[in-house]
């Protein structure tokens, strides 16, 4: 565990499914908070932690189910703040003497209105000043009886007890998320939280940068460092801070697969060789990847050729650097969050994403990995802190295998330079009509079919492709964007004029889930 120098919060996580969002809402009042399953936490755990205050999550299970998860019941006598929501306030009435019950026509999801009981609460400032709040409900079982010391601030039709309290120990609980969109005054009950538990809002990416500098130089020490750049935000952003903190003893590798975008290459070139002065090997291995991808077809055929040679070039790099003893990586905290998550078991894999794992271990390599507090859009924003322009901050993510996903089925030279075509001409479009930033991710898929067309007199058969638009917060869901009919019109126009090889234009209206945001 890191040893900070700011205020921390602990959310113990019992599985619910917006238990990220949570940390969101804490993250934007500049409120450092960490998520942790209750399966790892116990009074040690806490001890080291040391909390200025302790959110308990919703979840899934059943409080009234034997063995089912509990906090720690030292958590209730550390003197600390404690707020429970939905689940997290069931198991704490439960633990300090209440009673919870299930079902009997008390079920609640969705909606709900929230009323005021008693009109003071600390927790409550902003609240009910035009009358009943709109919540979130998302239960099977309530509590029916409150525990001792506690009184009932707010209820709802089907939740006598939706806001509880003893304010005189800091215990809140909660029956509705008020994480969620849906109870739009959700924001100001953490915001009172925080502030009643004492922070001071000390999270900001200024205080960051100077941390991550510090614990960077005192990690790496005199030693050398490889950092893998895609040219994307994440290992961008990586880079920039590593060579603010230890200058020369960087070594960045940006591999051309030959699957990138139309001037991918020299923008990312420029950025970092250019501007930073960096220490920057430029590996070139078009003919290597185009060439061991020729004839496959399969999305995950070529996803793990790509994956292994993506390592061995890097590695045949690497091993050029003397004294390279660690690689750094653009891990965000999602990531990390996902992979000790409750709810995050093993699940089916959907596609084999691409990145430098098992790496470290065959090089005898140690990871740095600056960035693995913050979410992405803290990870804008500390590029921003360190001057790298929005322009480049502000780019669609662009996935590691590149194109090679958005041309399904074979890849062919001859496809991926009528791919990047036709993708710069719909990002130029985008852009003309000020929609670039309000959209998560837009890009060209070439299909693996030919279709007939005419233009002029004559006959064609080129290729149809499919353009890709979606609004999304973390690429985990998403939503096709929806372009107005004009806007689609015009840009078939301008590609099937534009583009040598295509002759049809189509819109992917498929959201995600059932679709992925990628073709392959
Ligand atoms: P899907 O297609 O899984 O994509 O809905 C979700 C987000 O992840 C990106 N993506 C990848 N990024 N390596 C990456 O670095 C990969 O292998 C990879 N596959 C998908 C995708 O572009 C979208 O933003």
């Amino acid at each position: 565990m890191t040893q900070a120098s700011h205020d921390r919060l602990l959310i113990i996580d019992f599985g619910s499914q917006v238990t990220q969002l949570i940390a969101r809402r804490l993250r934007e009042l500049s409120v450092y908070c960490e998520i942790h399953p209750y399966q790892n936490v116990d009074e040690a755990f806490l001890a080291d932690f040391a909390p200025k205050a302790v959110i308990l999550s919703g979840g899934p299970d059943s409080v009234t189910r034997e063995g089912s998860p509990r906090a720690p019941q030292s958590l209730f006598e550390m003197g600390l703040p404690v707020l429970g929501i939905c689940y997290g306030q069931q198991t704490m009435m439960q633990q300090l003497g209440g009673l919870v019950e299930t079902g009997h026509g008390t079920a609640e999801f969705g909606r709900a209105y929230v009323t005021p009981k008693v009109a003071q609460l600390d927790i409550l400032d902003g609240w009910f000043s035009d009358g009943d709040e709109q919540v979130w409900m998302s239960h099977g079982d309530h509590v029916s009886k409150i525990a001792p010391g506690f009184e009932v601030y707010g209820t709802s039709p089907n939740a006598p007890f939706a806001i509880t309290a003893d304010p005189s120990r800091h215990f809140y609980a909660v029956q509705f998320h008020p994480e969620v969109h849906h109870t739009p005054n959700g924001a100001k009950l953490y915001e009172n939280f925080v502030r009643l538990a004492g922070f001071t809002g000390d999270w900001t990416m200024d205080a960051y940068r100077e941390q991550a500098i510090a614990a960077i130089r005192a990690q790496v020490g005199d030693k050398q460092v490889i950092c893998g750049l895609s040219g994307g935000v994440d290992s961008s952003v990586t880079a920039v801070l590593l060579h603010e903190a230890i200058g020369d003893q960087l070594t960045c590798v940006f591999v051309d697969h030959g699957l990138l975008r139309k001037g991918e290459a020299e923008e990312v070139v420029t950025m970092f060789r250019d501007n930073y002065n960096m220490q920057f090997i430029h590996a070139d291995e078009q003919e290597l990847f185009l060439g061991e991808l020729e004839g496959q077809s399969d999305p995950e055929t070529k996803r793990k050729i790509i994956g292994k040679l993506f390592i061995d070039v890097f590695q045949k790099h690497a091993n050029s650097i003397d004294g390279a003893e660690f690689l750094a990586q653009g891990t965000l905290y999602p990531d990390v969050i996902e992979s000790v998550s409750f709810s995050g078991g093993p699940s089916v894999t959907i596609k084999s994403h691409h990145n430098v794992g098992g790496l470290p271990e065959k090089m005898g390599l140690k990871l740095v990995e600056p960035l693995r507090e913050l979410f992405k859009d803290e990870v804008r924003a500390l590029g921003v802190e360190l001057g790298l322009p929005t322009s480049f901050i502000g780019r669609h993510p662009f996935p590691g295998p590149g194109l090679a996903i958005r041309c399904p089925g074979e890849i062919t030279r001859e496809k991926l330079d009528i791919l990047r075509e036709a993708d710069a001409v719909y990002i130029d479009q985008i852009r003309k009509h000020g929609l670039y930033d309000d959209i998560w991710q837009a890009f060209v898929a070439i299909l693996p079919v030919r279709t007939v067309g005419v233009m002029g007199d004559g006959r064609t058969y080129d290729f149809a492709c499919a353009l890709r638009a979606v609004t999304s917060v973390d690429g985990m869901t998403a939503d096709y964007y929806p372009f107005t009919h004009e806007f689609l019109g015009e840009t078939a126009t301008r590609i099937i004029n534009e583009v040598k090889g295509i002759n049809r234009c189509t819109y992917d209206i498929t959201s995600k889930p059932p679709g992925t945001i990628e073709w392959e």
